[in-house]
C-alpha cells in the first residue's frame, strides 16, 4: 500500500474516531486540486462531504494529516495509483436503466427512424458514445434501444457504443454487466428476457451479444482533446457536468461537439447546460429533453 513520508504510518488512525479538522485554506487547496484534475466545483456546503471521503481513505492508509496525503496524491506514480482510487469516492455514480426516459423517446422517435430501409446496399451504421457512464446502466439501455429498433427494421446493420467515465471501479462494474433485480425497475419483461439472462438469483446478466456492442474505457472529459474518437451519430452526456461550472462545461462541448458526425445527435441532462448555443449545433426540439444536430456544411463536410 502506498505510504508517504513519516505522518502516513500504519494503525495511526484507528476505529471510528472522527476524522480530523480540515482548516479553510487546506479545503481550498483540496478544493482546486478536485476541480482541476476532475471538474468537479466542490461548494463549502459540501466541505463535509469533501472531509468524509478523504477520511474514510485516509484512515485505510493510517494517514492522519491532510497535507500529508495531498502530497502523497500529487507525488510520482505512486500518487497516479491513488488518485485513481480515490477519485471513485468523490465522483457521484447514481445512475440507473432508462434514466431520463424523454431522452430514449427522443432518440426512438428523432435518430432511429432514419435508418434506412433494409434493400439499402450498404448495412447501416450508427457509432455512439456515451460520456460518464457510471456503471453502464446508461450505455446498456442505449444498447438495447437501438437494437430493438435496428432489428425490427429487419436489414443489415452495425451499431458500437463507446462509454467512457473517469472512474475505474464503476467501469469495471459497467464491463461485468451484471445488475441485481431492483436496478432493472425501469427495464421491460420482454426487454429482460431478451437482453439479460439471470446468473444468480436476484442477479442479471447483459447478455454477450449486447455487451461486446459496448466499449468501456478511462476517460477525463478534461482531456478530451487528446482522445482519438470517430465521429459520432449519437453523443449522450448526462448528469456529468452538473458538477462543473459554466466555463468548464462550454470548453467541455466544444470538444464533444467536435466529435460529432455532421447530422449527429447530440443528448444532454435537460439541466446540463441551460440557454448554451453552439453555432454548428440546431436545437432540436422534444419536449423535457435538451438535444442537439450538428449541422451539415454546404458542400457536405462539418467543420
Ligand atoms: C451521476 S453519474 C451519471 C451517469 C449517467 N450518465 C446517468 O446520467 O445516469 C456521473 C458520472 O460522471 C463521471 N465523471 C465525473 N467527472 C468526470 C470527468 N472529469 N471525466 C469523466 N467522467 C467523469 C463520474 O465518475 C460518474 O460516473
Amino acid at each position: 500500500m502506498a505510504r508517504a513520508g513519516s505522518e502516513v504510518r500504519s494503525g495511526g488512525w484507528r476505529g471510528l474516531a472522527p476524522p480530523p479538522p480540515m482548516s479553510e485554506a487546506q479545503f481550498e487547496r483540496w478544493v482546486e486540486l478536485v476541480r482541476r484534475r476532475t471538474g468537479m466545483r466542490l461548494a463549502p456546503e459540501r466541505k463535509s462531504f469533501l472531509v468524509t471521503s478523504l477520511a474514510a481513505r485516509m484512515r485505510e492508509l493510517g494517514c492522519e494529516d491532510y497535507d500529508a496525503y495531498y502530497a502523497l496524491l500529487t507525488e510520482g506514480p505512486r500518487g497516479a495509483v491513488e488518485w485513481a482510487l480515490l477519485v471513485d469516492r468523490l465522483t457521484v455514480h447514481e445512475t440507473r436503466f432508462f434514466r431520463h426516459r424523454p431522452s430514449f423517446a427522443l432518440i426512438r422517435e428523432r435518430l432511429l427512424p432514419q435508418a434506412p430501409v433494409p434493400e439499402a446496399l450498404q448495412p447501416y451504421r450508427l457509432q455512439v458514445w456515451s460520456i460518464g457512464c457510471a456503471t453502464g446502466e446508461e450505455a446498456y439501455s442505449l444498447a438495447i434501444a437501438i437494437d430493438e429498433h435496428l432489428s425490427r427494421l429487419g436489414g443489415r446493420y452495425y451499431f458500437g457504443i463507446t462509454a467512457t467515465d473517469i472512474s475505474l471501479s464503476a467501469l469495471a462494474t459497467a464491463r461485468r454487466g451484471r445488475y441485481p433485480g431492483k436496478r432493472l425497475d425501469r427495464v421491460s419483461p420482454d426487454q429482460r428476457a431478451r437482453y439479460f439472462r439471470r446468473v444468480a438469483p436476484d442477479t442479471w446478466e447483459v447478455v454477450p451479444e449486447l455487451r461486446k456492442r459496448v466499449c468501456f474505457a478511462q476517460l477525463n472529459v478534461l482531456e478530451l482533446a487528446r482522445a482519438p474518437l470517430a465521429p459520432m451519430d449519437l453523443i449522450f452526456c448526462q448528469n456529468v457536468l452538473i458538477y462543473f461550472d459554466r466555463a468548464q462545461r462550454e470548453a467541455v462541448l466544444a470538444e464533444v461537439v467536435r466529435r460529432l458526425a455532421p447530422g449527429g445527435m447530440l443528448v444532454l441532462g435537460p439541466g446540463e447546460l441551460v440557454g448554451w448555443r453552439h453555432p454548428e449545433l440546431e436545437r432540436v426540439h422534444y419536449p423535457d429533453t435538451l438535444a442537439f444536430r450538428r449541422v451539415a456544411r454546404a458542400g457536405g463536410g462539418a467543420a
